[in-house]
């Protein structure tokens, strides 16, 4: 018997995204402090805690990972602390572009990866939000990000270079783009290979030039991920929420 799998449209997966997105919201008590990610999935539960606040009067403050996610937190009334003043965060709550069985994770695919490790750092918990597409065996068919300081940045690429041979600078047209911190993102074709990304980050954290990298390592306690069938979510048996 042949098993046909439909590819999903894109309105499922933007479906699959605010489901997950809004489902975490659930870990969300009163009084709460935030880190609030970035990217498409988490930006629905940003949505969904504007909204609570508004409808149902939930307090909470919010510290954001990109001027994108302070944007539109301020648009929704969301109060926002920098960190420094809110001290540790109850909970992170941010997307991921891979997570594999130990819950290591690449990040980085919107460029935010430096803030957001400074915020998840910083924090009790991490709660990744993603549709089932990001759940692999092994980290990086997703190109790993790299953001890398513009000084003399083709001297950076070149050593990531020697030990991921597919590295490309991210463009915007002709020019790289500039992330939130003025840096660059390097791009970086591993394929699905990252075995042991403790040791990666290490080896990548160690070349003059690299500002960060967008493995997240030992850091994530739990993923609410969406499929067709449903949400569920997944918890770290070696993280921080059990
Ligand atoms: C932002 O820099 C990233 O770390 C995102 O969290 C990650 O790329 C996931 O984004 P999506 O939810 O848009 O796929």
């Amino acid at each position: 018997m042949s098993i046909f799998l439909l590819p999903l449209h894109v309105s499922d997966v933007e479906a699959l995204k605010q489901q997950a997105g809004i489902a975490a919201c659930d870990f969300v008590r009163e009084g709460m402090k935030i880190g609030l990610g970035t990217g498409s999935t988490v930006r629905y539960t940003v949505l969904e805690l504007g909204r609570r606040m508004q409808e149902e009067g939930l307090s909470i403050v919010g510290v954001p990972t990109s001027e994108a996610t302070r944007e539109l937190a301020e648009s929704l009334g969301i109060p926002l602390v920098p960190l420094v003043e809110a001290g540790v965060l109850d909970i992170v709550i941010d997307g991921a572009d891979e997570f594999d069985p130990d819950y290591n994770l690449i990040k980085g695919g919107g460029g935010a990866l430096t803030r957001e490790k400074i915020v998840v750092q910083s924090s009790r918990g991490m709660l990744v939000v993603a549709d089932d597409r990001k759940q692999v065996d092994v980290l990086g068919a997703f190109d790993l990000p790299i953001e890398v300081l513009p000084f003399e940045w083709q001297r950076t690429a070149d050593r990531v270079a020697e030990i991921c041979p597919g590295a490309v600078v991210r463009r915007g047209g002709d020019e790289p783009i500039i992330t939130d911190n003025g840096g660059y993102i390097l791009d970086c074709s591993f394929g699905p290979t990252i075995a042991n990304p403790r040791e990666l980050e290490k080896f990548l954290l160690d070349i003059a030039g690299v500002v960060q990298v967008g493995l997240f390592v030992g850091i994530c306690d739990a993923v609410v991920m969406a499929a067709s069938g449903g949400v569920v979510t997944l918890v770290n048996q070696g993280g921080r929420l059990i």
